[in-house]
């Protein structure tokens, strides 16, 4: 057993139990006798593979029939131009919510495709917030409605989502399955795998099939939500690898009792931590109370020399990946599903050990 506790933010730390299995197939895998890395994504064990990836993300979610689940390459930053390039119709717009450093690049990206209104920008806030989901002023016609559910930098999330006429899109890199939601509410939900899902290159999509049918027709095939249905995630090669990790995650995640059941872990886990953090003055959490991110814990110390050792040390202690990110600085601790809780009690020892010979 390793003596590290992981905190990066992405790729992040995944179930012990799902690397020891990987390990164990890595040379023969379902009895093929070859890798999953070797193996035809068109093979008998690779289709087997990535039809159980499917089915339990499908049960731990609720997902409905009519929403299509693909498997995708290009990350969550590939999905800020598909969205656009799927849904916006010419004479449309599109609304945005400005949330931090993610939600302003899906902005960015969109930008280059069509008309973008920003209808709530809390970008700039401190301490880091979302925008109130009951004071949010639609365009009326707007194509779709788009939010990122959790900022990894800022560590602010939304806690209730918008209603909204247009479709609700969301940007949920870095806090899907995390928690319970009615995918019922969201014309899609895209997510770069690595952080609550598996390992970087693989990005789950859940789109509502109505909203990929009437896509422009003048997009790319690649680019299409639609060429992915059709072909069922295997219109390219799919990160194979990576599905193969996500159905490993997923039976893991369903062993532990479901989304229900780490909603509630990883409550524990947050409200253990900002309960540290506000125990003294020492620290300061970076994001509102109401806002605070389950997922991705940021905060401040007194000077940024003291953050810088802290993160130092820290990472001596076995402590690892708590450096803020480089835009902001002060500290990130990342707790997504695969951080165990014993990780939170000993980054909160170490805080209280930091503080009596620092504060
Ligand atoms: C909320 C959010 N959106 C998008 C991205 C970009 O994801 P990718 O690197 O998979 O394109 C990240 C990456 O950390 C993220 O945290």
């Amino acid at each position: 057993m390793s003596n590290i506790f992981n905190f990066n933010a992405g790729p992040a730390v995944l179930p012990r139990d799902v690397l020891e299995q990987a390990q164990g197939e890595l040379l023969d895998c379902a009895g093929a006798g070859i890798s999953v890395l070797e193996m035809s994504h068109r093979s008998p064990e690779f289709i087997a593979i990535q039809e159980e990836a499917e089915a339990n993300l499908r049960a731990l979610l609720s997902i409905p029939d009519d929403y299509a689940v693909l498997f995708l390459q290009g990350g969550a930053s590939q999905q800020f131009a598909m969205v656009a390039l799927n849904l916006l119709h010419e004479g449309q717009c599109a609304d945005y919510t400005n949330s931090g450093a993610w939600a302003k690049k899906a902005i960015a990206e969109a930008k280059r495709i069509g008309n973008i209104n920003v209808i709530a920008d809390t970008h700039d806030d401190r301490p880091a917030r979302v925008p109130d989901p009951g004071r949010l002023q639609p365009t009326p016609g707007a194509a779709y409605l788009h939010i990122t559910s959790n900022e990894t930098i800022s560590g602010a999330q939304w806690k209730s989502f918008p209603e909204s006429e247009a479709p609700l899109v969301a940007d949920m890199s870095s806090d899907i399955l995390s928690r319970e939601i009615d995918v019922t509410r969201f014309g899609i939900i895209y997510a770069g795998a690595q952080k609550n899902l598996g390992p970087s290159g693989l990005t789950v999509v859940i789109v509502r099939k109505d909203l990929a049918q009437a896509a422009p027709g003048d997009i790319p095939a690649i680019f299409r939500y639609q060429t992915h249905i059709d072909a069922g995630s295997m219109y390219n090669t799919p990160p194979c690898f990576g599905v193969y990790l996500l159905m490993l995650v997923t039976r893991w995640i369903e062993k532990r009792g479901g989304a229900s059941a780490v909603q509630r872990i990883n409550d524990e886990k947050a409200a253990k931590l900002y309960a540290a953090i506000d125990a003294t003055d020492f620290y300061t959490g970076a994001a509102a109370r109401e806002h605070r991110s389950t997922m991705n814990v940021t905060f401040n110390l007194p000077s940024e020399d003291l953050e810088k050792r802290f993160a130092s040390e820290a990472a001596a202690a076995g402590l690892i990946g708590l450096k803020g990110h480089r835009s902001v600085g002060g500290l990130r601790a990342s707790i997504y599903n695969a951080f165990p809780p014993e990780g939170v009690d000993a980054l909160i020892a170490f805080m209280q050990d930091f503080e009596g010979q620092n504060g």
